[in-house]
């Protein structure tokens, strides 16, 4: 069991495979040209394996694949399948942009991938092309509708723009719906990489758009995690993901493994611990005994506050979200 000083039990790991992504969203990625890590300092797939099973046996029942772009890295579904063989019950989702997605569905679905968040920000070419710099429209959405074929349970991730996309949010919410996949709506956090002048909605404004469209209630039961679920009267189900107004730090259960090995223990936290050097000399001993020190130091609570103007410095394509 890994338990942190404040009694938190972490069971949900979350691995970065790679912080090179082929978007370049503007709330997420500097507009300018920048250099990625080079190769040779990512973890390869054995070396994440031993990490992953080094966290499975010590309570890890959750994990969930990111990047930058995961399906940039190829045969992902290698590594999923090597962790579901070691741990047939371990849940393990998938976050994509959705632009790889479609070839690589039935792979992903034949390696034992149940679930898979896919990001859309927007139903027009143009103006999602805009957000992520790139003419995607088509192929992410062909993505979504092949995992949904294939039975995987598909949420999709949208993030909402004053200015940007505020007049998409039923447009995407109609769509996730049509699909039967959730949509759940994330607050734009700010961070130093974004571009300046992107302002997000806050979710009682998305909430506010939605209640002129349909009618719902919030789900007072179950949680899932950071998402607050609102449910429609005919039972479809969506959530908003709100940091600005609740923080969720009390019940966090999650630790960040980044694509160069440094462990992670709070996504607005500086500090962070390598594993790298542990798993390349493959002393399995070290890299458990950094892991342990890492959840046991976890901080009590992030470092953020959008009161105070604060920003991120670390990049969500670095950490995966
Ligand atoms: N604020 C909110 N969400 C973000 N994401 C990336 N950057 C930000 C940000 N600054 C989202 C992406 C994706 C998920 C991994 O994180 O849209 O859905
Ligand atoms: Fe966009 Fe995700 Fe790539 Fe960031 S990592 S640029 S949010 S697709």
């Amino acid at each position: 069991m890994l338990r942190d000083q404040f009694g938190r039990d972490v069971t949900y790991l979350r691995v970065s495979v790679t912080e090179r992504c082929n978007f370049r969203c503007q709330y997420c990625m500097p507009e300018k040209p920048f250099s990625w890590v080079p190769r040779e300092n990512l973890l390869s797939y054995e070396e994440l394996y031993s990490f992953i099973r080094i966290g499975i046996d010590q309570g890890i029942t959750k994990i969930r694949l990111t990047g930058g772009e995961p399906l940039t890295r190829d045969d992902l579904d290698r590594l999923i399948a090597m962790i579901i063989e070691y741990a047939p019950d371990v849940d393990i989702g998938l976050t994509t942009n959705g632009y790889l997605l479609e070839p690589m569905v039935e792979r992903l679905s034949n390696a034992g991938l149940k679930r898979i968040n896919v990001s859309l920000d927007s139903m027009q070419k143009e103006t999602l092309h805009a957000i992520t710099k790139k003419d995607v429209l088509d192929k992410v959405k062909a993505g979504i509708e092949a995992a949904v074929q294939a039975g995987l349970k598909v949420k999709i991730n949208s993030v909402i723009m004053k200015k940007v996309n505020e007049d998409e949010v039923i447009a995407l919410f109609e769509y996730a719906k049509g699909l039967g996949a959730q949509i759940r709506f994330i607050e734009y956090m700010e961070n130093s990489f974004a571009s300046s002048h992107v302002q997000g909605l806050t979710s009682d404004e998305i909430l506010d758009i939605l209640g002129k469209h349909v009618s719902f209630s919030p789900v007072l039961i179950g949680s899932d995690g950071p998402a607050t679920l609102y449910e429609c009267t005919d039972g479809y189900r969506f959530g908003t993901i709100e940091p600005h107004k609740h923080d969720f730090c009390a019940t966090c259960n999650r630790i960040r493994l980044t694509a160069e090995g440094d462990l992670i223990p709070c996504l607005y936290f500086d500090e962070a611990m390598s594993v790298k050097d542990a798993l390349r000399e493959n002393d399995l001993d070290q890299a458990e005994q950094v892991l342990r020190t890492v959840v046991f130091n976890k901080p009590e609570k992030n470092r953020w506050n959008a009161n105070d103007s604060e920003v991120s410095t670390r990049a969500f394509y670095q950490t995966g979200g």
